[in-house]
């Protein structure tokens, strides 16, 4: 990580405050002093700051049950945003992993590691997401034939990946998706002339939803670990 981020994470200094002490000299990685804040420093390097030794704090990971009228950005004008149901320390260093729309409710992961996110949402992760989708008119049979073929959505160059439908009733279904763009799921069924009318994600990889709604838990290292294969 950036070494005024290490600092960051090492101590209660602002990213500001880290970037000041290493142009003061005063941080040493592996015995020299660096003068750049964007000089990378690995989790094995021996970091000192007026030579003593820093330790970042370990990473934060957080499975949340979102409810509706919140929203995945740290602010907004309209609604709140979902960090504030984290009673956690340090909210500004935390980051959604996706984003969900203001509407939709459903399991969110919120971190501070940014290297376990990014590799989560990469396209070629092909980690499944599932949302629960309810529609306003009934869903044509022809439907999961559609989007398994993959669609191509207003204003893009590329058809959507193979995406699973299971049809509940006429009115409700299961869409699991293995990307994430910007609101796909109300994309795709707008394609088919269908509107969602409510939407809630369910799955994550292998990671169910199992806190209520407006609650949160950490995840355990094993759960980190399976969302990083
Ligand atoms: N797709 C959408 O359209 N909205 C979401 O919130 C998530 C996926």
């Amino acid at each position: 990580m950036r070494l005024d981020k290490f600092i960051c994470k090492s101590t209660e200094y602002s990213l500001l405050e880290a970037s000041g002490l290493i142009e003061e000299r005063r941080v040493r990685v592996n015995g020299l002093v660096v003068t750049k804040a964007s000089s990378q420093a690995h989790i094995n390097n021996i970091v000192t700051l007026d030579n003593e030794p820093l330790t970042p704090r370990p990473f934060r990971y957080f499975l949340l049950n979102k409810p509706a009228d919140t929203v995945c950005s740290n602010v907004d004008e309209v609604f709140p945003s979902v960090l504030n149901l984290l009673n956690a320390e340090r909210l500004s260093e935390l980051h959604m992993v996706g984003r969900l729309d203001a509407d939709t409710t459903g399991l969110l992961l919120v971190t501070d590691d940014g290297h376990w996110s990014f590799n989560l949402t990469s396209p070629e992760k092909k980690c499944e997401k599932v949302y629960k989708v309810m529609l306003s008119r009934p869903i044509s049979p022809d439907v999961a034939k559609l989007f398994r073929e993959g669609i191509l959505l207003q204003g893009e160059s590329t058809p959507t990946l193979p995406a699973k439908l299971k049809i509940i009733d006429p009115y409700n279904a299961l869409l699991t998706l293995t990307e994430g763009r910007f609101h796909q799921v109300k994309r795709m069924f707008f394609a088919t002339g269908n509107r969602v009318k409510a939407l809630h994600r369910q799955r994550i990889g292998n990671l169910e939803l199992d806190v209520d709604i407006g609650h949160w838990r950490s995840l355990t290292l094993e759960e980190v670990g399976d969302l990083s294969l």
